[in-house]
């Protein structure tokens, strides 16, 4: 398990002062795959190095298993080499020099626990196969591949049996295609190790794909928790939603809430009237978003008059993505995004329709 209770960060250097963490707060189960996403410089790295013990927090605790490992209260600050920690950095940090077999070795024997040269070689072995490099032992390390490499770390990092890993963007370096059958790979690998895993990417797909928890970060604090389909479709805020996924966003005011929690209300927009999902305590003329992600819009050809959230538009721009269409539509003065199969045909300038599934309108506080 790790926990964190209100870390809080602040970099001084001669430029001043940055305050990277402000108020993370989390726990990662047992087990569990736990992800950090969020854009470049929000505070993930930090907040990554604050629990590996590379950096010192200005504030906050943190625990790895039964053990507190900082606290700014109890002046606990557990050194990086006694942490039980496995991490791989984004840049692999391979040593050149060595082969395969060493690379994975070096750490083991001048690490703080000392083992026999037979304990080494089963530990090394080990890892070497869970990550599939066992033919490779004897091959210097600059020899392997960028994915072998990333491979090679990771068995570095698992060598020593750690109770927790620590991924900071391990697949970044990597091409698309190797990308994708790695972060599998890991996945596979850490759910049958059960290795409590804290992950940070700044790729959304990444974290959908991989974790059982997402926490969306911005600007040194987490802005949402939960698990990826929660946080992909029924993101809190425009920042998540924008983060994650393409999304259209229509603003209006309530006209009339729903009855109750989960139910739809009327909302009213420049193009007409909503029905949607509104967030609870809900009262008439709130200031609204509406959230329709492009993939749940659906096409109509002609208007059916007995149809709710039907909304006329002009197609503006068609673009033929292989795997779908993507299509944008005016709609009064604003474009909507939709993402339709890819033999649908529309062309640009035609007329349509759009029907947005009621419970697929999620309204967020403006
Ligand atoms: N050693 C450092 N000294 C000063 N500022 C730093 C240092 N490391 C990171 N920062 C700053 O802290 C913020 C968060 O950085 P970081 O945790 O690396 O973000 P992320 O990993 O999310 O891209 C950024 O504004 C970054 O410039
Ligand atoms: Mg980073």
């Amino acid at each position: 398990m790790i926990r964190i209770e209100n870390l809080h960060m602040r970099y001084r250097s001669a430029q001043g002062e940055v305050d990277a963490v402000r108020g993370v707060s989390l726990q990662v189960a047992e087990g569990q795959f736990y992800t950090l996403l969020g854009p470049s410089g929000c505070g993930k790295t930090t907040t990554l190095r604050c629990v590996a013990g590379l950096e010192k927090p200005t504030s906050g605790e943190i625990g790895i298993g039964d053990h507190i490992v900082f606290s700014s209260r109890q002046a606990i600050h557990v050194p990086a080499h006694r942490r039980d920690v496995g991490m791989v950095f984004q840049s692999y940090a391979i040593w050149p020099h060595l082969n395969v077999f060493d690379n994975v070795a070096l750490p083991l024997r001048e690490g703080k626990k000392s083992y026999s040269g037979k304990e080494i070689e089963e530990k090394v072995r080990g890892a070497l196969h869970l990550v599939k490099l066992g033919d490779l032992e004897k091959r210097p390390a600059p020899f392997l591949s960028g994915g072998q490499q990333q491979r090679l770390a990771l068995a570095r990092a698992l060598a020593r049996e750690p109770h927790v890993l620590l991924l900071d963007e391990p697949l970044s370096n990597l091409d698309a295609k190797l990308r994708e059958e790695t972060r599998l790979e890991i996945c596979d690998l850490v759910k049958q190790l059960g290795i409590t895993t804290l992950y940070v990417t700044h790729d959304q797909i990444e974290a959908l794909v991989m974790s059982d928890v997402v926490a969306v970060m911005s600007m040194g604090v987490i802005v949402q928790e939960g698990p990826p389909k929660e946080i992909y479709q029924s993101p809190r805020e425009r920042f998540v939603a924008d983060f994650i996924g393409m999304a259209n966003f229509i603003e209006g005011s309530v006209e009339s809430p729903g009855e109750e929690n989960g139910a739809t209300g009327q909302v009213k927009t420049a193009s007409g009237r909503l029905r949607c999902l509104l967030p609870s305590g809900s009262a008439c003329g709130d200031s609204v978003l509406i959230l329709v992600r492009p993939e749940d819009i659906t096409l109509c050809h002609d208007r059916s008059t007995t149809q709710e959230n039907v909304l006329p538009g002009r197609v503006e721009i068609v673009a033929f993505m292989g795997d779908s269409l993507d299509c944008q539509v005016m709609v009064d003065s604003q474009i909507v995004r939709m993402k339709l199969h890819p033999d649908v045909d529309l062309s640009r300038g035609q007329k349509v329709w759009l029907y947005l599934p009621p419970q697929r309108c999620r309204a967020i506080r403006r």
